[in-house]
Parts: structure tokens; C-alpha cells; sequence
């Protein structure tokens, strides 16, 4: 069936996902609980002084990395048969210990490195390690302002995992300025500025998702924001209760999807509206889509959250650049294939952070748009594609990369050509998404 997937196992771990062109796109999809947010709520959750309790938390794997990591760690968390966690945590520095083995990051850079960040100021010895991906991803950035703190952090001589943390406590308080719009790496620094003797203070260049600083002030502690500036002064965290909203990254494929035809249309109810992640809307709104934006009640009454419904339209290419790219360079890899769709050239420039995702996804996303039949060109900080074209379908590889076996999704649904796309590797959904497929699937009529 159009839209469907049949799957195959072949012979080992690797999935492939077959899918034809859908003729309608409608419906409604509850996607599941934000993944930068859950990862967040576990971090903090482990070591606040008391007992913290999550709903809807992400299933995704990356959340299982951060989750199995501090249970190795000496973290207590339970999760309960009605899908919420429960958490005891004793307070910054005093939680953790030695894990007696590697921690396991799996493809999440999230875990290693806000985890970096929380261990530095333990008194305790780690080494986290992850999958062939993460250990290509550049890790020094974490450890320097770690070891400016007073933690010892070694990454291997690559700049990359595996990553040794000596951490200790109290750390030195900093003034950092990083040197990359990254809420990885500024929610590093913050995690461990938790375990300094005074207020640290990073400097963002751009502005990216504050899910830390709003969390921490769930937890009653004191985050000042000033400009660019972002100062956390030590306090003990207080538990909380929250109940993780939607995953606005996950979402977005099913939406931009939605946004290619006339009479097509896709509604998420719940998915955090935290203006670090709402890049891609207005992109879609640019591009001419129609976008509905119902707020409702905040999560914990600190993270925006609402209902986004698109209904497609024609669409013109646009611009994509600047500080735009922080807020929302997740959903880059499905902006691409929707420039496929679009009026003239779509540029997308300063992002050459998507070369140290979990591929390089300038080169992946290029080389699978030519395969698709779009014409692009790469460039060292993102990619020029025109449009409109009439995608054909094509055999694709996910890459080991979650959200580019999701954009070879949308753009299956899109082919023109009678065909059917073949996405090798699809099973890495499960990073981020396990039932994107189901999802999907459930959304169109082919
Ligand atoms: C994330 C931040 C982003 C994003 C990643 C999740 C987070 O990475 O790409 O998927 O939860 O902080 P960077 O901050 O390193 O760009």
C-alpha cells in the first residue's frame, strides 16, 4: 500500500523500508514526548534532593543512552508500567559514582555530552564511549571549558570519543564563551556550573534551545538570561513533576510533508513550542505553507507547548541562514527535500554544524537529492537546491542517521514517478523515533 512500509530484515540488524508515493496526506499524529527535553528532565531528575516524577517521556533510544548511563552511575530511576519515571536524586556532586564500566552513549551526542558536563563535578572517574557515528564527533569542544572548571577530560587524541571525565567537586565557577551555537555544549557548561563555588556565565553567539535553563528553573535555580549571557548560580535543585510535551522535531517531517500539496494536511496536537525549536514553522510559513499555531498550558509551566496543524500550498524557496540555523538545525535534512518541491533556489549557508551530526548531512542529504533527481549544489556550510522538480523514486541509505531515513521518508511520499523508494538502515528511526512508520503510514492513502 502507497505510504505504507513493507519491511525486510536482511540477513542481520539492518531494515529496509520500502514506500510508494502517497496520493493524499490528512490526519492527526500524537507524536512522542520531546527527546531534548527528556534527556534534560532524566539529567536533572537524577540529582535533584528528592523524588521526581515524568510523564510521557521519549522512547526514543538516545533517552535509553541518557537513562541507562545514570543508572550505571548510581542514579535511581524506575520506570512504571503506566510509562512514568520515577527518580530519587541527592543532590549536585553527591548522586554519582564511578560507573564500573564504560558508559554506553550509544548515537546520542546529547548523552555524552551533557552528561560530560553533570559528571565533571562528581568526585568520580567515568569513560563514556558510543557507537561508530558518535565516535566521530568532535568532543573537545566539551572538554575545554570542563577542564577550565578544574574536571579532568580527555577525549582521544581525534578530539573525540571515547571521553575520560575525572570530575570533582566544587568546580571552579567560569565566564565561557563558546565558540558554536550549540545547547549541547552550553548545557555542558551549565550542568556542571551546577557544582561550582559561584555563578558561571556562558556566552551563546546565537540564541539555541533553553530547555536547561528552563528546567533548572523548574528546579528553583536561579538562571539569569541577559542578552547572550546565561548565568547559573548554584542552589540545590528541588524534584519536580513534568510531563514531557511533543516532539516538535519529530513532527516536522510529518508537516513539511503535509506542506508540499494543495489539500493536504497534518495536525500534532502537544509538541513543545520552545522558541530554540520553532525555526521550522516559520520556515514553512515562508515557504507559503499554512501554519496553525494553538498555544496551550505550559509543561511545568516553564516550557511553551501547543497544537500545529499545516495544510499544503504551493511553495516558494527561501533563505536559510543566519541565527535562523540553531533554531532549527535538526529539521535542515526535510527543509531540503521540501526545497525539492518549492519555486526557485532554496539556500541553506551557515550550517556547517551538519557536517558533526550523526553524519555529515550536507554530503548525505546532496548525494540523495541527486538520486532523487533534484538538482543541488554543496557547498562547505550547507546547500543550494531548486526546485520545483518531479522527485522519481530511488534505493537510499539512511547512513546510520535517524532524521536522514525520515527525510528519504517524506520524499518517497513525493515521488512522481510511480516507483517505489527503497531506504536501507531505515531501523535508525528508533534514535529519535521508533513509530515514525507506523505514523506515517497511518497518514497516508497512496
Ligand atoms: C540538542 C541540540 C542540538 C541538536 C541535537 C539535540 C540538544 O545539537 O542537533 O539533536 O538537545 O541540546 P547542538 O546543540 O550541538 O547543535
Amino acid at each position: 500500500m502507497a505510504g505504507r512500509p513493507g519491511r525486510r530484515g536482511r540477513g542481520g540488524p539492518v531494515t529496509e523500508v520500502r514506500l510508494e508515493a502517497a496520493r493524499r496526506v490528512d490526519g492527526e499524529v500524537t507524536v512522542p514526548g520531546d527527546k531534548s527535553i527528556s534527556h534534560r528532565a532524566l539529567l536533572l531528575g537524577a540529582i535533584a534532593c528528592g523524588r521526581s516524577f515524568l510523564g510521557n517521556l521519549s522512547p526514543a533510544a538516545d533517552v535509553a543512552s541518557t537513562a541507562g548511563c545514570l543508572a550505571a552511575c548510581g542514579a535511581w530511576l524506575r520506570l512504571f508500567d503506566d510509562g512514568k519515571w520515577v527518580l530519587d536524586g541527592a543532590g549536585v556532586g553527591r548522586t554519582l559514582r564511578s560507573p564500573e564500566a564504560d558508559l554506553d552513549c550509544g548515537n546520542s551526542g546529547t548523552t555524552m555530552r551533557l552528561l560530560s558536563g553533570l559528571l565533571a563535578g562528581h568526585p568520580l572517574e567515568a569513560v563514556l564511549d558510543g557507537d561508530a557515528s558518535l565516535r566521530r564527533r568532535p568532543m573537545r569542544r566539551v572538554a575545554v571549558p570542563l577542564e577550565l572548571m578544574g574536571a579532568a577530560v580527555e577525549p582521544s587524541p581525534g578530539g573525540t570519543a571515547p571521553l575520560r571525565v575525572r570530575g570533582r567537586f566544587p568546580l571552579r565557577p567560569v565566564v565561557y564563551e563558546l565558540p558554536v551555537a550549540s545547547a549541547q555544549l552550553k548545557s555542558a557548561v551549565l550542568l556542571a556550573g551546577l557544582a561550582a563555588d559561584g555563578p558561571t556565565t556562558v556566552v551563546e553567539p546565537a540564541p539555541s534551545r533553553d530547555h536547561t535553563e528552563r528546567l533548572l528553573r523548574l528546579c528553583e535555580v536561579p538562571v539569569a538570561v541577559e542578552g547572550g549571557r546565561i548565568t547559573v548560580t548554584p542552589a540545590p535543585l528541588q524534584p519536580f513533576g513534568l510531563r514531557v510535551p511533543g516532539d516538535l522535531s519529530s513532527a516536522a517531517f510529518l508537516l513539511a510533508l503535509a506542506a508540499t500539496r494543495p489539500g493536504w494536511r497534518v495536525r500534532c496536537p502537544g509538541v513543545t513550542l520552545n522558541p530554540g525549536r520553532t525555526g521550522v514553522l516559520e520556515v514553512l510559513r515562508a515557504m507559503g505553507a499554512q501554519v496553525s499555531v494553538e498555544p496551550g498550558p505550559e509543561a511545568g509551566g516553564v516550557e511553551p507547548v501547543g497544537d500545529v496543524e499545516v495544510r499544503g500550498a504551493p511553495l516558494r524557496a527561501v533563505t536559510i541562514a543566519g541565527d535562523l540555523i540553531p533554531r532549527l538545525i535538526d529539521e535542515l535534512p526535510v527543509l531540503a527535500v521540501l526545497a525539492t518541491q518549492a519555486e526557485g533556489t532554496t539556500v541553506i549557508r551557515d550550517a556547517a554544524e551538519l557536517r558533526a551530526k550523526e553524519s555529515d548531512r550536507i554530503a548525505l542529504v546532496a548525494a540523495g537529492l541527486r538520486a532523487l533527481g533534484a538538482e543541488c549544489e554543496e557547498a562547505p556550510d550547507g546547500l543550494a537546491v531548486h526546485g520545483p522538480v518531479r522527485l522519481r523514486a530511488a534505493a537510499l541509505d539512511a547512513g546510520g542517521d535517524h532524521r536522514l531515513a525520515m527525510a528519504w521518508a517524506v520524499a518517497a511520499c513525493l515521488a512522481a514517478d510511480g516507483g517505489v523508494t527503497i531506504i536501507r538502515g531505515a531501523e535508525c528511526v528508533a534514535v529519535s523515533y521508533p513509530r515514525f512508520f507506523e505514523d506515517l503510514g497511518g497518514l497516508t492513502t497512496g
